[in-house]
């Protein structure tokens, strides 16, 4: 495949655990959400979000975030990523032995107040003190931008309100940067802006998207985003997801769908489509549903017809 600006390999960053948990509403046991992180591990992701240090009062779900974390595997050279909203989550993480942390606030007001409850600038203030401490502590950070792609309650949100919210972050040190489509609504002539303006201030290996596939543009929206150099996209297993604060919201761009493209186009990610795919036959299981990945659908079900077929020969 030649193609001048599109990126060789592609570093995924598998939220199923966290984004995709987050908004179920049947409980998983601590034990399943381990076990789902193990089997994420043997796929290969390199960057798993395994869990959050938020209220247990705002998102039930994550309650168990110190015992997740602290039981998951932690293979080598991998990174293992919590969300932490604020002071007392860094120091419920330290407690748990993270190394990788992620802040997370919106680039509109209204999301900032119904997620974390505080402006914009309360969110970077209460960061410059966590991120500040992390970093103190060689911890990597990561922040996340909700809402870069349109807003639940204000609509539209403007690019220089992103870029301005992404330069904030930026200056206070953090390594990396997640922007966000959290209520799946953006269309790729968006991507193009989005990226255009943050590449003046982001460097593209610091610059990761996060698309959720409401309306069925996550994988569009990853090719515009390809064709402009960007190569971190966070993903979830079986497309899980959705936000609790984000009425109407579904679920992430899942990681079969963007693994099966980015294969067959030659781009190389270092997970086991296979092995993930276990991963997602076992939470949905657990769940009682399906998934609403399409790849992970039509792999399973071709599976089955060549099992069906051996079985009928044997
Ligand atoms: N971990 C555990 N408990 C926490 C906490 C944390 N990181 N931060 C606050 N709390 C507890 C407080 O101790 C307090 O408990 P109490 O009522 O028993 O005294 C309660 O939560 C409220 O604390 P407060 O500081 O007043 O927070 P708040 O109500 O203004 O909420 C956040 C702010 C950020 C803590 C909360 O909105 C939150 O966790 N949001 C995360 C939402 C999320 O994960 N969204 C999905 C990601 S896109
Ligand atoms: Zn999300």
């Amino acid at each position: 495949m030649y193609h001048p600006t599109m990126p060789k390999r592609v570093t995924i960053c598998e939220v199923g655990p966290r984004d995709g948990l987050q908004n179920e509403a049947t409980p998983i046991s601590t034990e399943d959400k381990i076990r789902f992180c193990d089997l994420l591990s043997d796929a290969g992701v390199p960057i798993l979000e395994a869990t959050s240090f938020v209220s247990p009062k705002a998102v039930p779900q994550m309650a168990d975030a110190g015992e997740v974390f602290a039981r998951i595997r932690k293979d080598d050279g991998r990174t293992y990523l919590v969300l932490v909203p604020n002071e007392r989550g860094l120091d419920r993480a330290i407690d748990a032995g993270v190394r990788a942390i992620a802040v997370f606030t919106a680039a509109s007001e209204a999301f900032a107040q119904a997620n974390i409850r505080m402006t914009i600038d309360a969110s970077v203030s209460t960061f410059a003190g966590v991120v500040k401490r992390a970093k103190a502590d060689g911890m990597w950070v990561r922040a996340a931008v909700s809402t870069a792609f349109g807003c639940p309650f204000q609509g539209d949100v403007p690019v220089a309100d992103v870029k301005r919210v992404c330069e904030r972050l930026l200056e206070l040190g953090v390594d990396e940067l997640s922007v966000a489509d959290t209520i799946g609504v953006g269309t790729p002539n968006q991507v193009f802006d989005v990226v255009g303006a943050l590449r003046d201030v982001v460097p593209l290996d610091k610059l990761g998207l996060h698309f959720h596939d409401t309306r069925g543009t996550a994988l569009a929206n990853t090719l515009a985003a390809l064709e402009c150099g960007v190569h971190i996209y966070d993903t979830s297993a079986g497309g899980l997801g959705g936000c609790p604060f984000a009425p109407g919201a579904t679920g992430n761009c899942a990681t079969e769908d963007l693994l099966y493209l980015l294969h067959g186009m030659g781009i190389e990610t270092g997970i086991d489509l296979a092995k993930l795919r276990t991963a997602s036959r076992f939470i949905a299981g657990r769940l009682g549903r399906p998934l609403a990945s399409r790849a992970y659908t039509a792999l399973e079900a071709a599976d089955a017809r060549d099992a069906r077929l051996a079985a009928a020969t044997a």
